[in-house]
């Protein structure tokens, strides 16, 4: 599929996707939202692919969604059009997905990032949430995801005041999971990815699944779900194969059944 907002590739066993609409520092429009969605879509059902890495620009991942496609809706046309639903293909996706921002993830661009599993920061990234400087509240997450990363106090500044926050303090507060120099993001976001795509898919994305939970429901139910894919592990090859090769002293051939 010819793509005009994003570029995608395929390095070995990681997706890769490069939000790519320069001029507009990586605004999210529907195009691309779309776009993006279809480029998922595809390597979720890649048995080839075991893990994705989404990235921007060196000066931004992106800088929120499209304010001038926005502009003219009003409230049954953003009501009608399901304005952002389609979004959440990122977050539903079964694969794991890295975010390696650079630059501006501001308003629906911090909301993407949070939608993936885990965001590599470089340290030029600047995280925020500007909406409310434009008369309107994040609307893909923000509130929500931004709350559980870095609890109520940042997370009400940031949403209140539009602060943005450098890679320093999103690293302090929990928001990303670590910060590199920005000429080293892509190859310590592929460095990653590649590990986890040479591990046992299925326990891959079982254990997504599983951290996923933690946000979900309570502490017991959560850890009772856990048990149960922990169970479903030693009904895999993999899991033999792993626990063998440890006790033989060789590394694991791991062939993601
Ligand atoms: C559309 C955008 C854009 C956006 C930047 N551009 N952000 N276009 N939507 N979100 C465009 C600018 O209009 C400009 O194009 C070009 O990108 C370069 O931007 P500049 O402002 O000239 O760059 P700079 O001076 O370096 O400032 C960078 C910036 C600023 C601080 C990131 O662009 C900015 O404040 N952008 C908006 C950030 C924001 O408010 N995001 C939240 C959006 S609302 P032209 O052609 O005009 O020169 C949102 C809602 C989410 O995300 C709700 C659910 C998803």
């Amino acid at each position: 599929m010819g793509y005009e907002t994003i570029r995608v590739e395929k390095r070995g066993k990681v997706g890769l996707i490069t939000l790519d609409r320069p001029k507009a520092l990586n605004a999210l429009n529907a195009q691309l939202i779309s776009e993006l969605s279809a480029a998922l879509d595809s390597f979720e059902t890649d048995d080839r692919i075991g893990c994705i890495v989404l990235t921007g620009s060196e000066k931004a991942f992106a800088a929120g969604a499209d304010i001038k496609e926005m502009q003219p809706f009003d409230y049954p046309k953003s009501y009608m059009s399901d304005l952002i639903t389609p979004w959440e293909r990122v977050s539903t996706n079964r694969k794991p997905i890295i975010a390696a921002v650079a630059g501006y993830a501001l308003g629906g661009g911090c909301e993407l990032a949070m939608m993936c599993d885990f965001i590599l920061a470089a340290d030029t990234a600047k995280f925020g949430q500007p909406e409310i400087t434009l008369g309107t509240m994040p609307g893909s997450g923000g509130t929500q995801r931004l709350t559980r990363f870095v609890g109520k106090s940042k997370a009400m500044e940031m949403c209140l005041t539009g602060r943005m926050m450098d890679a320093q303090e999103a690293e302090r507060s929990g928001l990303v999971s670590r910060v590199v120099p920005a000429d080293d993001l892509l190859e310590e976001a592929m460095k990653a990815a590649e590990k986890i795509a040479d591990f046992s898919l299925p326990v891959v994305m079982m254990t997504k699944e599983s951290v996923n939970r933690a946000y979900e429901t309570t502490l017991a139910e959560g850890i009772r779900f856990e048990r149960r894919l922990f169970h479903a592990t030693f009904g895999t090859e993999d899991q033999s194969e792993g626990m063998t090769a440890f006790i033989e002293k060789r590394a694991p051939q791991f062939r993601n059944k």
